[in-house]
């Protein structure tokens, strides 16, 4: 691991015990909970629009450091953003948001947080589910 990664492994570690945005909120109008096959940990996230952009939202359930410092990192990443802008985000935005190499398992925790958005997303706006 490069030194980079190692400041950057640091970081995930620190959203992990400190995360941003981790509750629920009251009334949502997007709540969407799904889970990671591979291990069975799931996470929740709540949305309050303000108008069409996000304007509160929180993520909650549990799951490995990768898991919950990405969904942190999602939730601070979307905050403000309009509903169209959070579709366009891709795995590739989130990897890099999350900015350490993920093997082939760990990748499922990584992109966990977005499938969970994505498919809350959708779902309220009647878009087709995600290309998987
Ligand atoms: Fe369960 Fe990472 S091991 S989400």
């Amino acid at each position: 691991m490069s030194e980079y990664d190692d400041v950057q492994m640091e970081y995930i570690l620190e959203l992990y015990r400190n995360p941003r945005n981790k509750g629920t909120i009251e009334n949502p109008d997007i709540t969407h909970q799904e889970g990671n096959p591979s291990c069975g940990d799931e996470i929740r996230i709540d949305v309050k629009l303000d108008g069409d952009r996000i304007g509160e939202i929180k993520f909650s359930g549990k799951g490995c450091a990768i898991s919950q410092a990405a969904a942190s990192i999602l939730t601070e990443m979307v905050k403000g953003k309009t509903l169209e802008e959070v579709k366009k985000l891709t795995k590739e935005d989130m990897l890099k948001a999350i900015g350490v190499p993920l093997s082939p398992i760990r990748l499922k925790c990584g992109l966990l947080a977005l499938k969970v958005l994505k498919a809350g997303l959708y779902g309220i706006k009647g878009w087709p589910g995600e290309e998987e």
